[in-house]
C-alpha cells in the first residue's frame, strides 16, 4: 500500500502542497488536517486545529503516516516538529529553535548579523522614547517582534506614524511583543526565493513575486498576498543559486553551528535595491500565495524532495526540475478583506473552470444546503501556465472571471511586471 502523508493547513497554500503531492509516482495517500471544502475534493481531511499539537500527533500515530508537512508558521514556532521527533514520526519543517527565525524578528536580525546576510540597518528597542531616539529619517519601518500574520510592520511616513506604531507595539503590546525593530526603509523590487534545506545546504527553488497589497499598483493596506507568478524575469536559476548561496546557506550554517539543524523551507524576502539584494525577512516555511504558483511548474517528485529534506544532508546531490512555463496565480478575496471579511457569500462558477487550470481553496467551506460559500478573507487561487506571462495571465483571468461571489475582489495587475519588466539590474 502507498504511504500516507498528512499536510497540515487550510488554506490555498495546503492545497497547493496537496496538489502537488498527489502528482507524485509514488502515489501516496493524502490526509489534510482540517483543510477545507476544495481540499476535501484531493485529500481525506481529519478534524484537527492547526495548533493542536497533541491531537496531530496523536491523528499521525493512529493513521501511521509516513511524513507529516506543515503549512503555517504557527504551529512551527510552537514546536510541533520537535513533538513528531520526539515521538519518532517524521515531520517536514524546522524545530522551534530554528522557527524562531520567523518567529521573532529581533532573532532574525541577530542572526543575519552574526551569519554575515546583508540586511536593512536596524536597532532593537524596548521603549518608545528609544524607538523614536533610532529614527534619524523618514519613512521608518517600525516591526512588531512577534508573529503577527503580516500585519505587524509599520511603514511610518512622519513622527505621529512612527510614536503611533511604537505605542501600538510597545504600550499596548499588540501582538503580545515586548521589542520592536526599527529599521531603515529600502526602496526597490522585491522577490520571493524559497529554498528546500536538509539541516547542512539549501537548495534554492524558482523566484516568485507576490503582491501584497489590496489594490492595483500596489495601493490600499498589506495582505497575506494577492496573487503571485514565477519565474521572475531577469532573475534566472544561475541568479537564484548565487543569491541562495548569500542568503540562504549561511543562515543554514549558521543554525547547524547553534545546534538547531534547520530542515524544511526557507523562505528569504528579498528586496533588489541599487546598492545589492538586502533580506527584508525570512519565513520559515513555504509562502501562500508564491507556492500555488511555484508548485505547479515543479517537475520533480515533491514527495521524495521533502522526505530527503527531513534527513540530516538528505539533499546532497538534488536537483530540481521546472517546467520553463510561466505560473500566475490570482488570489480572489471575500468583501471586507483584508479589514472585516464577509463570509457566507454563496460561490458559483467553479464547474466551469477548465481543467488546465488548478483553483485551490484557501476561506472556503461547505453550507448547510451543500453549497460552497466564502469562509475566510483570501477565498480562491487561481493559477495557469503559460507559455509567457502574458498568455498564463490571460488563462488565469479567464478562468477568475467564470467564478462569482457578491463582494469578490480581485487584483487586474498580477504578473503586469513580468509581461513589461520594469527591471533595473541589481
Ligand atoms: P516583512 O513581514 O518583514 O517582510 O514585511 C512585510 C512587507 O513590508 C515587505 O514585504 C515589504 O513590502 C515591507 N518592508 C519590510 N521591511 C521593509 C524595509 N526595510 N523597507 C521597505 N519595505 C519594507
Ligand atoms: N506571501 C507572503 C508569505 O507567505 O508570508
Amino acid at each position: 500500500m502507498a504511504d500516507k502523508v498528512l499536510v497540515i493547513g487550510s488554506g490555498g497554500r495546503e492545497h497547493a502542497i496537496v496538489r502537488a503531492l498527489r502528482r507524485s509516482p509514488q502515489a501516496p495517500e493524502v490526509l489534510c488536517a482540517p483543510g477545507n471544502a476544495g481540499i476535501a475534493a484531493d485529500a481525506r481531511l481529519l478534524d484537527v486545529a492547526v495548533d493542536d499539537v497533541e491531537g496531530l500527533l496523536a491523528a499521525a500515530r493512529a493513521e501511521g503516516v509516513a511524513l507529516t508537512v506543515v503549512g503555517p508558521e504557527v504551529p512551527l514556532v510552537a514546536g510541533v516538529v520537535d513533538a513528531f521527533a520526539a515521538a519518532g514520526l517524521r515531520c517536514f519543517g524546522p524545530v522551534a529553535a530554528a522557527a524562531r527565525l520567523e518567529g521573532s524578528k529581533a532573532f532574525s536580525k541577530e542572526l543575519m548579523d552574526a551569519a554575515g546576510v546583508p540586511t536593512a540597518a536596524h536597532r532593537v528597542v524596548t521603549t518608545v522614547a528609544d524607538g523614536l531616539a533610532a529614527i534619524d529619517r523618514y519613512p521608518i519601518v517600525i516591526k512588531a517582534d512577534g508573529l503577527a500574520a503580516g500585519k505587524g510592520v509599520i511603514i511610518a511616513a512622519d513622527e505621529t506614524q512612527a510614536r503611533a506604531a511604537l505605542e501600538a507595539f510597545l504600550v499596548e503590546h499588540r501582538y503580545g511583543t515586548e521589542r520592536v525593530v526599527v529599521e531603515e526603509h529600502l526602496v526597490g523590487e522585491e522577490v520571493s526565493l524559497l529554498a528546500l534545506c536538509d539541516g547542512e545546504r539549501a537548495i534554492a527553488m524558482a523566484p516568485a513575486q507576490d503582491y501584497k497589497r489590496i489594490f492595483d499598483g500596489d495601493e490600499g493596506p498589506n495582505t497575506g498576498g494577492m496573487g503571485s507568478y514565477s519565474p521572475v524575469p531577469g532573475f534566472d536559476a544561475a541568479r537564484a543559486e548565487e543569491l541562495a548561496a548569500q542568503v540562504h546557506q549561511p543562515i543554514v550554517d549558521e543554525l547547524a553551528r547553534r545546534g538547531a539543524p534547520f530542515h524544511g523551507v526557507l523562505y528569504a524576502g528579498l528586496m533588489l535595491t541599487p546598492d545589492g539584494v538586502r533580506v527584508l525577512e525570512y519565513n520559515v516555511r513555504f509562502g501562500d500565495p508564491e507556492t500555488q504558483a511555484v508548485l505547479l511548474r515543479l517537475r520533480s517528485d515533491l514527495l521524495e524532495l521533502l522526505i530527503n529534506a527531513s534527513r540530516p544532508g538528505g539533499l546532497a546531490g538534488t536537483r530540481l526540475e521546472w517546467a520553463p512555463e510561466t505560473a500566475v496565480t490570482l488570489v480572489l478575496a471575500s468583501a471586507g478583506y483584508p479589514e472585516s471579511p464577509r463570509t457566507g457569500d454563496p460561490i458559483s462558477g467553479l464547474d466551469a473552470v477548465p481543467d488546465a487550470v488548478e483553483v485551490t481553496h484557501a476561506g472556503t467551506a461547505r453550507s448547510a444546503d451543500g453549497a460552497i460559500v466564502t469562509a475566510g478573507g483570501r477565498v480562491l487561487n487561481v493559477t495557469a501556465l503559460g507559455g509567457d506571462a502574458a498568455s498564463a495571465r490571460d488563462a488565469a483571468y479567464a478562468a477568475a472571471d467564470l467564478i462569482a461571489f457578491d463582494g469578490r475582489q480581485l487584483r487586474r495587475d498580477i504578473a503586469l511586471r513580468a509581461v513589461r519588466p520594469t527591471r533595473s539590474p541589481a
